[in-house]
């Protein structure tokens, strides 16, 4: 009778382990759908993607290329992060009128604000197309010429796809080659900014709280969609019309409790969860360590002048939070992997796939061959790493002659193309210089120099930052390059492509710059670009062969930006010894953090009135106002705006963020700490009604109580 029960209690435990996956919504039918079925949900594969009737898809927007948004009204409105509207809040802001520190919430339709360059995609049908693009491709060919057919079939299957003409075609490969899809996409054009809280609400605890439970951040902004009138994509115009959606997603006011059924629907960016144990080693003891410090030692920097004077903080604010971003999730994720032992158990699992294949040849050598070229790669990495970290993210000034060099070789090769590239390249310097400041540059330039020489591997060094002796040649830089400002930038690019030309060259910024780029092209990427190809293509062999190997393992394939599901329930977790953390934070935890004037934790006065006045509206559990939550469903970077969905299809929050204790999940996934952070969506409503009094939008918006009968 015991073991009954223990059996009993395996299976129940069986079918409730989550154990992650980010599925393709075109492909859920069976395992998938079952799944979610045990953890309660009651959707369909259908009612999450169907080509023919409107579906959850119809809902899900790739905003601006790097985050997701929803449809949450039938006149396009859209739901994103806050972080995810940052760019285009900051845009709009000055330090007259600054909506990063005051909100901004459109009164009307007529004052939403367009934002220059912005698109929102939404996807029409994705079709598997693998057997067309992998069809006789003979693997005696080289890799080189099995790419080119490849290449070949994809050009085939976009020309026969059906679409409309304002549609767009791409196709993605899963699996590291061994899958292919095609998406017909449509991308608006005209997307307006309608309303944002005020940072000390959308970034609350910013930095200090980014990656980390519990939290307390109302991360989110609204944007809507405009047409044409034939409800199409169209460039912004006035006559435009809001966009008539396929479907929009009703919101829950019904919340959630621990265990409740979750989706989070989305464009996840990119995982490697399949990496061999020696990349894995490679990432947390020789990859992150330089990047971390490089970043380090800028953000400091960055820091002091942006507590100082208000107008850089205002400039670097959007810069700042970017590369802070990713500096703290690189700390954590090496964290996490060291104390999950990632290394030891991918090593275990090569140890079987070694044993379960010794009698296949075409896989004995593949755990040796990554062996030896993550090796070879290793010092070209490390070079290439300081390279993208110094000279093209964080030296402002190098970043600039990048573009000036690109800039330069365009022209010497398309000489007529010369007065609009200028063009484009002086709009595009236009944006940057708004948000420069050299002296923060410069201090930036002489501490990251220095780390860049005397670290870097010596061997991918240039001669010319060998022999500099860095002081000097800041000082020299930074009072006579013209890349310091926008003015001398725009006298500098003018007049014939020949003058242009004489002129940069003699620009003492550019000449020193040119040099680490040409370095770059010359001596670094090839020689990283040549052995990255080869890791690709054993790992796309690996990888069809852990399938073949394992096959009760439930494989996805890593995330590459496409459309995607993932599932799980809302649950705490214990993130050590003797501490367990439960799964919703509320309006009380902002007032415990509530740091009057801290640029972080700051709370304006009249959210704190609101809650003294417990003004909750319809949106409380038991008086108390909810604020954010956690699940066991597995995002990464690029799932920021996900809409997360209840059992019956219903929003009941805002996915933005993951826990420290699980950020090495894009390597290694581990159910049993990798969560997801979410803004509940009561609280969102509680501040677009409450807060900013936008009754408009509330109404334009189907607010709903799935859980009441
Ligand atoms: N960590 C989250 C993500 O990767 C949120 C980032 C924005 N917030 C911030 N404080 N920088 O995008
Ligand atoms: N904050 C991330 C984003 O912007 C989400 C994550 O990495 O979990 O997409």
């Amino acid at each position: 009778m015991k073991i009954i029960k223990i059996l009993m209690l395996f299976l129940v435990l069986q079918i409730n382990a989550q154990q992650g996956g980010m599925w393709i919504p075109s492909l859920l039918e069976g395992m998938n759908e079952k799944e979610m079925k045990s953890l309660g949900s009651e959707l369909s594969a259908k009612d999450i993607y169907d080509v023919n009737h409107s579906s959850l898809k119809d809902a899900i927007v790739h905003f601006n290329g790097g985050c997701t948004s929803e449809i949450i009204s039938d006149s396009g409105l859209l739901l994103t992060n806050h972080h995810c509207g940052y760019g285009a809040i900051q845009s709009h802001s000055s330090v007259e009128h600054d909506y990063l520190e005051d909100g901004f919430w459109a009164k009307t339709m007529d004052d939403e604000l367009p934002n220059k360059g912005m698109v929102a995609t939404l996807i029409v049908r994705i079709d598997d197309i693998t057997k067309e693009v992998l069809k006789d491709i003979p693997s005696s060919a080289s890799l080189k010429e099995q790419q080119q057919l490849i290449d070949q079939h994809i050009n085939k299957a976009k020309e026969k796809a059906k679409k409309e003409t304002w549609q767009d075609l791409k196709v993605k490969s899963m699996f590291d080659g061994n899958q292919y899809l095609l998406f017909v996409t449509e991308t608006f054009k005209d997307i307006r900014l309608v309303g944002a809280p005020p940072t000390s609400i959308g970034k609350f605890g910013s930095d200090t709280d980014n990656w980390m439970w519990p939290r307390h951040t109302g991360d989110f902004s609204l944007f809507r969609i405009y047409a044409n009138k034939q409800n199409q994509p169209a460039e912004y115009s006035e006559d435009n019309v809001p966009y008539d959606p396929k479907h929009f997603l009703p919101i829950s006011l019904d919340g959630v409790s621990e265990n409740d059924f979750t989706m989070v629907f989305g464009f996840p960016g990119r995982t490697s969860e399949y990496l061999p144990s020696v990349a894995i080693d490679q990432i947390v003891n020789k990859l992150n360590p330089p990047k971390i410090k490089i970043r380090d030692e800028s953000l400091k920097i960055v820091d002091g002048y942006m507590r100082k004077d208000a107008t850089i903080k205002i400039q670097y604010a959007s810069k700042y939070a970017r590369i802070a971003n990713y500096w703290k999730k690189w700390i954590g994720e090496s964290q996490g992997l060291t104390k999950s032992k990632a290394v030891e158990k991918k090593q275990a699992l090569e140890v079987e796939f070694q044993e379960k294949n010794k009698n296949k040849p075409e896989y004995a050598s593949l755990l040796n061959d990554f062996d030896k070229l993550y090796n070879d790669i290793e010092e070209v990495s490390v070079a290439r790493d300081y390279w993208v970290e110094v000279v093209y993210r964080n030296v402002e000034i190098l970043n600039a002659t990048v573009k000036l060099y690109r800039f330069e070789r365009s022209i010497l090769k398309n000489p007529d193309e010369f007065d609009e590239a200028r063009t484009t390249l002086l709009n595009s310097y236009k944006g940057f210089y708004k948000n420069y400041n050299a002296d923060v540059d410069q201090d930036v330039f002489e501490k990251l120099l220095t780390l860049y020489k005397d670290e870097s591997p010596q061997a991918y060094l240039s001669e010319s930052l060998k022999s500099a002796d860095i002081s000097e040649l800041s000082k020299s830089i930074y009072t006579n390059s013209s890349l310091t400002n926008l003015e001398a930038m725009t006298t500098m690019l003018s007049g014939s492509s020949d003058e242009v030309i004489k002129k940069i060259n003699e620009d003492p910024g550019y000449a020193f710059g040119k040099t680490l780029v040409d370095n770059f092209y010359q001596n670094i990427d090839p020689k990283y670009q040549d052995l990255n190809l080869q890791i690709k293509a054993v790992q796309k062999v690996y990888m069809k062969a852990l399938i073949e190997t394992f096959p009760d393992e439930r494989f996805f394939p890593d995330a590459n930006g496409t459309l995607r599901v993932t599932y799980g329930k809302v649950q705490g977790y214990q993130p050590k010894d003797a501490v367990v953390y439960q799964p919703v934070s509320y309006l009380e935890g902002v007032l415990e953090k509530y740091q009057p004037g801290d640029y972080e934790f700051d709370v304006p006065e009249k959210l704190i009135e609101l809650y003294n006045n417990k003004d909750f509206g319809d949106y409380a559990d038991d008086g108390k106002m909810p604020v954010n939550f956690i699940g066991t469903n597995h995002t990464t970077g690029g799932n920021s705006g996900s809409p997360v969905i209840d059992a019956k299809g219903n929003l009941i929050g805002l996915n933005f963020d993951r826990v420290w204790e699980g950020t090495m999940s894009d390597y290694n996934y581990d159910p049993e700490i990798c969560r997801n952070i979410m803004v509940d969506a009561r609280y969102i409503l509680f501040i677009v009604d409450k807060f900013a009094d936008s009754q408009r939008l509330i109404d334009e918006m189907k607010l709903v109580h799935p859980k009441k009968k």
